[in-house]
């Protein structure tokens, strides 16, 4: 599969790099410039990506043009929910702060300040110097209680949240072709990008059953940031959400395209090599991969469950009768099933060597036995 003549900025630095490497990219690196590239890269550029609708207005009044909806722009319900959760890991863990990684247009960060005006500090974390401004303006009026960090202390206290970011680090891509693994990088074919494969020892953590085409990713970079994590936590909690499955079902035999897909103006499309830098471009969580990472590195796993069962289980419904029409079709779709309340999961973490303590979100429906 090929994408256009490269004419971008973006590409053009795409193109250079590969050069650079020898004519052949790994695609986690392609997807890293894709993505982050200062200044170029999808969630680097100032091209709106948030919204409820490709265009027009959203429920809230603000311009629309986006290419995906999350969670805490779809309800304020959700961070409210959450809220809820964090107070309880404040006091199991006997911390004050937030960090929340990936703060995207700063939604859930406005909604969890709203809700708790006891927390001291709320630290975000973002790679994209562009939503870095955005939030640091949607934020302004709660003032020096909000930091941005480029770099983490030797040492957190506090409890750590990250919504759909996971899904949005780079992954390798392994492709069984005739029987033999590869790893799926991007080449220039005839003036485009194209994938290209070459022999690796890289595997699947599960073995995939058959002898049958089979494309796949692996996750290094979400794991490595799950270690990171676990070495700076000194006490608190971690709360990842994101979609994805356990391993057995990521890795299942019928599962042979692989999960990377591309987000634009509310359609999905699997051609990552196309339009770079104006698409967001993800993969699926392997959850049981980032609960052994966890564990690993000396976290507990709190916690793992659907969302929609989290959500319930941390009160989303309480003081749903004053809510609007919208609002309730909203925490619907947050928790239905077959909308977002079951391929979404929530799991959470807590610091090496502290008590363990369950979270009010898998009080009921933890499937910790599923990974
Ligand atoms: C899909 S968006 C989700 C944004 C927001 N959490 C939401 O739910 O609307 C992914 C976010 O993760 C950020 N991100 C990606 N990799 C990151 C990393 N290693 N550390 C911190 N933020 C990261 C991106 O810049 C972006 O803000």
């Amino acid at each position: 599969m090929t994408a256009a003549i490269l004419t971008t900025p973006l590409q053009t630095r795409i193109h250079e790099a590969i050069v650079q490497a020898g004519g052949w990219l790994g695609f986690d690196s392609f997807m890293s410039m894709a993505l982050y590239t200062p200044g170029l890269g999808y969630y680097a550029n100032d091209l709106r990506k948030f919204g409820l609708m490709p265009g027009g207005l959203t429920h809230t009044g603000s311009d629309a043009g986006s290419d995906f909806v999350t969670a805490p722009e779809m309800s304020s319900r959700f961070g409210l929910a959450l809220a809820r959760q964090i107070v309880e890991a404040f006091q199991a863990t006997d911390t004050h702060e937030v960090w929340e990684f990936g703060a995207g247009s700063g939604a859930l960060a406005e909604q969890v300040l709203q809700a708790l005006p006891q927390i001291t500090r709320y630290t975000i974390v973002d790679v994209s110097g562009s939503l870095r401004l955005r939030q640091q303006q949607r934020l302004a009026s709660f003032g020096a209680k909000v930091y941005w960090a480029n770099a983490l202390p030797e040492k957190i206290r506090g409890v750590m949240l990250g919504n759909e970011v996971l899904d949005a680090m780079p992954v390798k891509l392994l492709a069984r072709v005739n029987g033999v693994w590869h790893e799926r990088g991007v080449t220039l074919h005839e003036g485009a990008f194209a994938y290209a494969d070459q022999p690796t020892d890289l595997r699947p953590p599960f073995e995939v059953l058959g002898m049958h085409d089979y494309t796949t990713e692996i996750h290094s970079q979400a794991e490595g940031f799950i270690r990171t994590l676990a070495d700076k936590l000194q006490a608190g909690a971690i709360f990842m959400i994101d979609y994805g499955f356990p391993g057995h079902e990521y890795y299942h035999p019928q599962r042979s395209m692989g999960t990377v897909v591309c987000h634009r103006a509310h359609q999905v499309d699997a051609d990552a090599l196309a339009d770079v830098g104006y698409k967001d471009i993800t993969a699926h969580v392997n959850f049981t991969g980032i609960a052994l990472a966890g564990q690993e590195a000396g976290l507990q796993v709190l916690g793992y469950t659907g969302q929609g069962r989290f959500l319930l289980n941390c009160g989303v419904l309480q003081g749903m009768e004053d809510a609007t029409l919208a609002d309730r079709a909203m925490v619907q779709k947050l928790i239905n099933e077959h909308e977002m309340g079951e391929l979404f999961k929530v799991m959470a973490f807590g610091a090496k060597n502290t008590a363990a303590w369950q979270p009010m979100g898998f009080a009921a429906g933890d499937r910790i036995h599923t990974l």
